[in-house]
């Protein structure tokens, strides 16, 4: 049986190939989306959202809408330079029949937990402000939780967008640290294992051959690609979240360690740093596995295949 799934996200490019990923995955059953302030604004999230699914043709997936900010002190900027000002890599995807579900991201979470028949994965690939909302009101939601796949954070890797903090943490480290400390099964995937994770050309181009969705999907990476050719002079991308989802999906597709991880909230030059302590294996409850080593090749091929068959499914 498939495992119910729920994507909390901020689409976001990455966020994009991600939704795709988990739709062409029959290991998991896509209950739920909701969206969070991130990459862009809460409103924008919720609109990529909505259009993801149903460029693949699932706008039945129900997409609610959550956090319009971080908790305590607001994220101090977007990321319209690297994923454009829409999001989505300046590509206008067509606008979904379908509105955004009218509960709030948390209520959807708890109904949606507390009514599956068996523990849930969810995956949490933007700032985890909605997870940490989802703990701190309905606790009992919270327990039928079987995994929680984080991208974020960095154990040695330093920051991406600070020298010390990766995106999703530095923009709600408060958060952060509410879900990190909570007990619930957690594997983070964070730097370590989604820098030397990259998709080149030759694999946009496989699943951009499959199909219409294919070449869209290639289409909003394109954005992206060029970001990272003049930022880090590389030839591909990186695709984080689709690597996150595909944890979700094939649980044990990284090499994780049990380990002690605390978030830097102090207002200094480290805020938002994950601080895992790697001199030892954890044995407290609120321990998080943590991804320290990926075959890359393989979880490049993994995603290729996959968004090719979705592809060539929905032409
Ligand atoms: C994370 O930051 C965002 O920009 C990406 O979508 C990803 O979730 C990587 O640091
Ligand atoms: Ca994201």
């Amino acid at each position: 049986m498939a495992t119910p799934l729920v994507i909390d996200t901020d689409p976001g490019i990455d966020d994009a190939l991600a939704i795709l990923l988990a739709l062409a995955s029959p290991e998991v059953d896509l209950r739920l989306v909701t969206t969070v302030h991130g990459n862009v604004e809460l409103a924008q999230t919720t609109d990529n959202a909505l259009r993801v699914l149903h460029l693949a043709g699932r706008a039945d997936v129900p997409v609610a809408a959550g956090a319009r900010d971080s908790l305590v002190y607001r994220q101090p900027e977007r990321a319209g330079h690297v994923h454009g000002e829409t999001g989505l890599g300046g590509v206008e995807l067509e606008p979904s029949p379908a509105a955004p579900d009218p509960r709030p991201a948390v209520v959807a979470m708890a109904e949606v937990l507390l009514a599956a028949e068996t523990p849930v994965t969810v995956a949490a690939i933007g700032p985890w402000t909605n997870v940490a909302l989802l703990l701190a009101t309905y606790p009992e939601a919270a327990e039928r939780i079987g995994r929680l796949v984080l991208m974020g954070g960095s154990a040695g890797r330093g920051g991406n967008v600070t020298a010390a903090a990766e995106f999703n943490v530095w923009a709600d480290p408060e958060a952060a640290q509410r879900v990190l400390g909570s007990g619930v099964p957690t594997v983070l995937v964070g730097l370590d294992v989604t820098l030397p994770t990259v998709l080149d050309d030759d694999g946009i181009a496989r699943f951009a051959a499959a199909g219409p969705v294919g070449e869209t999907a290639a289409a909003i990476l394109r954005q992206y690609v060029d970001h990272a050719r003049s930022t880090y002079g590389t030839t591909g991308v990186v695709l984080h979240d689709a690597l996150a989802l595909t944890e979700a999906i094939a649980p044990g597709t990284l090499g994780t360690v049990r380990r002690d991880v605390v978030v830097d909230t102090t207002l200094g030059a480290g805020r938002g740093q994950t601080l895992v302590d790697r001199r030892s294996v954890s044995s407290s409850p609120t321990a998080v596995e943590v991804a320290e080593t990926v075959d890359s090749v393989a979880a490049v091929e993994f995603l290729v295949t996959r968004l090719a068959a979705l592809a060539r499914s929905a032409r």
